[in-house]
């Protein structure tokens, strides 16, 4: 099946984002609103845990939600007390974070375009980059994803743990660890783990990584 053109794909995610309801837009299609509910309530866990709890509003932590949706996480970490910046490609998505405020700021930009006056504590992106279709992109975007990861910070990125490539329909390319672990160890971050999200028959989970 040929993959979407980057026109189709961002065609694609407005659409998406106006007809479906909060949650299925950017979660699972196949989950009603109450099981999506639940695998967002269940991500957000696993990202405190592997972002650590540091939540002082003296100290928050500075949080880069990369391909942020109607910024559903965002807002939940804000509520951490974090500083959280949100960018995400559909400006629908976008009207619809602003509008729900709770903190965090929303800029429109690609993951491989965003420029930032400051590095992160922590950069997530969480079902995001197994829908850059175009693996030149792709890599454009994980590079800068990594280059915005402060001395000691994590990158938290969601993708399959299979060793290879293989796209799924003509909106996804689900890429594993020859593709992640060779190229974010020259962007000089070290692997610290895969963190599956363990709901129902998910084969995503979190690649976990920190800069030395
Ligand atoms: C499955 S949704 C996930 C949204 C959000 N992370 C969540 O879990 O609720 C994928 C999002 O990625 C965005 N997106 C796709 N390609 C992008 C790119 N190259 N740069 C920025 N955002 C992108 C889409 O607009 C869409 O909002």
């Amino acid at each position: 099946m040929a993959l979407l053109s980057d026109v189709e794909a961002a065609a694609y995610w407005n659409e998406r984002h106006q007809q479906e309801s909060d949650l299925r837009s950017g979660g699972h299609m196949a989950f009603d609103e109450a099981t999506n509910r639940m695998f967002y309530i269940r991500r957000l866990a696993l990202l405190m845990d592997l972002i650590g709890l540091q939540s002082s509003p003296v100290a928050p932590l500075f949080l880069l939600d990369a391909g942020c949706g109607k910024g559903w996480f965002s807002r939940e970490l804000a509520r951490f007390g974090h500083q959280v910046d949100g960018i995400d490609a559909s400006e629908v998505a976008l009207d619809h974070a602003r509008q729900e405020g709770g903190g965090p700021r929303f800029h429109r930009s690609s993951l491989s375009g965003w420029r930032s006056p400051w590095l992160y504590d922590a950069v997530i992106c969480v079902d995001v980059l197994f829908h850059i279709l175009d693996d030149a992109e792709w890599e454009r975007s994980v590079r800068n994803l990594a280059s915005l990861v402060r001395l000691g910070g994590r990158l938290l990125v969601a993708d399959w743990h299979e060793e290879h490539d293989q796209a799924f329909g003509n909106y996804q390319v689900l890429r594993g660890r020859r593709s992640y672990l060779p190229l974010l160890q020259d962007c000089g971050l070290r692997f610290e783990g895969w963190h599956p999200y363990d709901f129902r028959a998910s084969v995503i989970g979190l690649y976990a990584f920190t800069r030395r």
